[in-house]
């Protein structure tokens, strides 16, 4: 009985959500595309009369100089700039506080985030703080908590991926909790967006593959849950239908600067579905994984998205038929329940091409009935999911995520 009231308050809760979220200007960032686009930004901040950018990046690329050739450009044009290269996978409360000390110490007038969803978020939240002094980053989490603007904000992806550059979300970790918390407002969608597929080609195969993944879940969750319309529903398509067709190959051959850009651009696309659509449990179970354990966002995605599939087939039917149609699976005359089926197992099979394990091997069974928790206090009320998942439920799926038992007498004697 309890249990569905309380599905009545989620779902009627969703409902308004949906209203609402109809009504909401969601801003839609410029866009510079194609190969090299990169070299254009600087000019769009000069233009904007902005003298001094922080560089919100990471360690890694700042070794790869990745950003190297968009500094130039900076220089070139007497702008200047100040590199905060100190954010982590799964950015922390810490990495944005030493950010904003970047940020005021040099006299920067604007943001650049320049990498995966860590630094895009991690200089998302650097500028909500900046425009929002008296708000601190665990004030902001939930729906629309940052009141007043950010200063100038870009985005240059280097991953595909996150679908960051055009989302109104950020996802931070409490380094103390080890939890992982979501901050959603319409001020985080950066002016601009570069889509330049030069910056990926050096992104290794294991990171293609879960950032890819990711944008997949994007697309999948958006596309069955219930919170959808006609634009999120032909953004998640064109993002699925990119993905089945150009992930395997970035993986096989990273240089394929063409095959790049499609996913640069499923990634974009899927990041417009799930902004507006809202996401599901692969991402609330996923992102516990990734405060408790550190294990990338994209990956842990991947390892769970078709368990969760699997979990609400049922009611998912439909949409999950529809998307194996998309990408030409099953034969013609199948039924919905066959075509579901398919794709959920093509998702398996393109994991086991790219080397996705099927368990989680951090994850700890002492740990479960904590991420079971933390996941459906994610999740309830707003995430529009298809079935609604009790906590003994969702304790069964991740058990399913446990990697296989070492049995200790075994491993001494052979
Ligand atoms: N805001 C959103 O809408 C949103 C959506 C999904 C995920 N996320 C968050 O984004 C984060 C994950 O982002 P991510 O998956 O892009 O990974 P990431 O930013 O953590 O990067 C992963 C690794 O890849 C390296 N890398 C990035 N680009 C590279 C390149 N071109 N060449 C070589 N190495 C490169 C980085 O240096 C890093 O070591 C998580 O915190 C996740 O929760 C945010
Ligand atoms: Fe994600």
């Amino acid at each position: 009985m309890l249990g569905k009231l309380k599905e009545a308050y989620y779902r009627t809760y969703q409902t308004v959500m949906k209203g609402t979220a109809s009504l909401l200007p969601f801003p839609i960032p410029g866009l510079l595309t194609g190969t090299g686009s990169v070299k254009q930004l600087a000019e769009n901040i000069n233009v904007r009369g902005l003298r001094h950018v922080l560089l919100v990046t990471d360690k890694d690329l700042m070794a790869l100089d990745l950003p190297g050739g968009f500094l130039k450009t900076l220089a070139e044009r007497d702008i200047a700039y100040t590199v905060f290269d100190r954010v982590q996978p799964n950015p922390t409360v810490e990495n944005i506080e030493d950010g904003i000390r970047s940020y005021r110490a040099s006299g920067c007038d604007c943001i650049v985030a320049f990498g995966g969803g860590s630094p895009m978020d991690c200089a998302k939240i650097i500028g909500a703080r900046l425009g929002n002094p008296f708000l601190s980053v665990r004030r902001m989490e939930g729906l629309f908590r940052v009141v007043l603007p950010i200063p100038p904000f870009f985005c240059v992806p280097t991953t595909a991926g996150t679908g960051s550059e055009c989302t109104v979300v950020a996802v931070i970790t409490d380094a103390q909790s080890h939890r992982k918390f979501v901050i959603t407002d319409l001020k985080l969608v950066p002016k601009i967006a570069v889509l330049d597929p030069e910056l990926m080609a050096g992104l290794p195969p294991a990171i293609t593959a879960a950032t890819g993944m990711d944008a997949l879940t994007h697309a999948v969750e958006a596309y069955i849950g219930r919170s959808g319309d006609t634009f999120t529903d032909s953004n998640a398509e064109r993002a699925v239908r990119l993905i089945f067709g150009n992930l395997e190959t970035c993986y096989g051959d990273g240089a394929d600067l063409e095959a790049r850009y499609q996913m640069a651009l499923a990634s974009y696309c899927a990041g417009a579905a799930f902004t507006r659509a809202y996401i599901g449990y692969v991402h609330a179970i996923a992102h516990n994984m990734g405060g408790l354990y550190g294990v990338p966002h994209g990956l842990a995605n991947a390892i769970i998205l078709p368990h969760v599939l699997r979990f609400c087939r049922v009611e998912a039917q439909p949409k999950l038929a529809a998307l194996a149609r998309l990408v030409d699976l099953g034969e013609p005359g199948d039924s919905d329940e066959v075509l579901a089926s398919r794709f959920i197992e093509a998702i398996d099979q393109m994991n086991e091409r790219m080397q996705i394990p099927t368990t989680i091997a951090q994850l700890q069974a002492s740990d479960i009935p904590l991420i079971a928790r933390r996941a459906l206090d994610e999740a309830h009320p707003d995430y529009p999911v298809p079935r609604i998942m009790t906590l003994r439920q969702c304790e069964e799926l991740i058990t399913a995520l446990l990697p296989p038992r070492v049995d200790a007498d075994k491993t001494m004697w052979t």
